[in-house]
């Protein structure tokens, strides 16, 4: 059963507040990194998987891409995607990544930010993705890191006085879900290894063109709750390229 926490109130109410949602992606601390992983999308076809308020669709298509479809299983991120990243070039549709289909080879590019971590089977979405993109078409995504996902509740260790020990990783070869707390709320994300992440990209015809365990811009590193940053990954950015026709 798939999870749409992002459509219940209470967490949309607080994800809404969070600097990235109100100022978009100059505001998130991998931007600067995940920007650089990204390919000319002049002429391109793009699909977002997972895309919330729609940000990288508008860069996609400022950057010249002629067609960009960013999905997402929650209605309430996808009215925030039409209002503020609705441009010409640029579509919605509501599903939920797993439920998606397309005739093969139907896109140059394939996006995802912050979303696959929420998707229990990998190896079969990875297969869908290789026979969506053209030859030599790319794959770029950010997931939060296996460090980050292991041991479940995503929380520093903290000594009797508050301040933070260390980061608990455990249960790491243990693949699956894990119940995360996320802006004080309840939610379900997919803990994989490194090793899942890449060696599914490798066995579905893709070949690696960089892993990078982003640190946020050293000008944020005054903004509350980024000084911890350092100290651990949060997060996995990949990009992949299809090495040859659809399989
Ligand atoms: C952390 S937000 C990231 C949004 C956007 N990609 C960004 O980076 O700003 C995660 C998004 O993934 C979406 N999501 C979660 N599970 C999904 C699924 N199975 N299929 C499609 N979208 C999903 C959520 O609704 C949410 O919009």
């Amino acid at each position: 059963m798939k999870e749409n926490k992002y459509d219940e109130e209470k967490f949309f109410a607080k994800y809404s507040e969070m600097d990235r949602s109100r100022n978009g992606l100059q505001a998130a601390g991998e931007w600067s990194e995940l920007q650089k992983l990204l390919p000319d999308f002049a002429g391109k076809k793009v699909l977002d998987l997972g895309c919330g308020y729609g940000w990288h669709c508008r860069y996609a298509a400022e950057q010249g891409a002629v067609y960009v479809l960013g999905t997402d299983i929650s209605q309430k991120m996808l009215e925030e995607a039409r209002t503020r990243n609705l441009v010409p070039g640029v579509e919605y549709q509501c599903a939920a990544m797993e439920d998606l289909d397309f005739p093969p080879e139907s896109f140059d590019v394939v996006i995802s930010s912050l979303a696959l971590h929420y998707v229990e089977d990998f190896a079969p979405l990875i297969a869908k993705v290789a026979r969506w993109l053209k030859p030599q078409g790319e794959l770029v995504f950010s997931a939060e890191h296996p460090v980050f996902t292991a041991y479940g509740t995503q929380d520093w260790y903290y000594a009797p006085d508050g301040s933070i020990l260390h980061f608990p990783v455990d249960r790491y070869f243990e693949e699956g879900a894990r119940q995360a707390v996320f802006l004080e709320e309840n939610v379900t994300k997919y803990h994989r290894t490194l090793t899942t992440y890449l060696e599914t990209l490798l066995q579905n015809g893709f070949a690696l063109q960089h892993v990078v365990e982003p640190q946020p811009p050293e000008s944020m590193r005054d903004q509350p709750g980024m000084r911890e940053e350092w100290r651990r990954p949060m997060m996995l950015l990949v990009s992949a390229q299809k090495k040859s026709s659809s399989q």
